[in-house]
């Protein structure tokens, strides 16, 4: 699975969106280190602040299937967008490295980063330790 298949695998993510509120539609694709891969989309509420994003909505689905080890993520988006800070952090607990690919809703990648690049200095699990 490379970057551009899992662009489009966001983008078809996106269209699956519950976002009848901000009418703002998100997908996102993680791939895993052993080549699986687990999509979201945000899924709105009428209890506004019960939202959640797509990227979190991936996470908890990779976890969930006990897949811990996430290696990139693609988000889709129209016209051009990037996680959101909340997101970062839940993404960064499990790989601080994880590759970023910035999509539009065609899945056509527009800028590549890390999470390390978003979130630096970033409060972690070694902080605990
Ligand atoms: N949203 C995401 O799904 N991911 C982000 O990183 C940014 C924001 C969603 C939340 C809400 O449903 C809509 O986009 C507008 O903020």
């Amino acid at each position: 699975m490379n970057s551009t298949e899992l662009a489009k695998l966001a983008s078809s993510a996106r269209l699956l969106a519950y976002a009848p509120y901000s009418k703002f539609k998100v997908g996102a694709a993680l791939l895993a280190e052993d080549g699986k891969t687990y999509t979201g989309c945000n899924v709105e509420n009428a209890s506004y602040g019960m939202s959640i994003c797509a990227e979190r909505v991936a996470v908890v689905k990779a976890v969930s299937e006990g897949q811990q080890s996430l290696k990139a993520i693609a988000l889709s988006v129209s016209g051009s967008g990037s996680p959101c800070g909340a997101c970062r952090q839940v993404l960064y607990e499990f790989n601080p490295s994880m590759l970023v690919y910035l999509a539009d809703e065609t899945g056509h990648i527009h800028h590549e980063t890390t999470l390390n690049m978003l979130l630096p200095h970033a409060f972690g699990p070694e902080n605990l330790d």
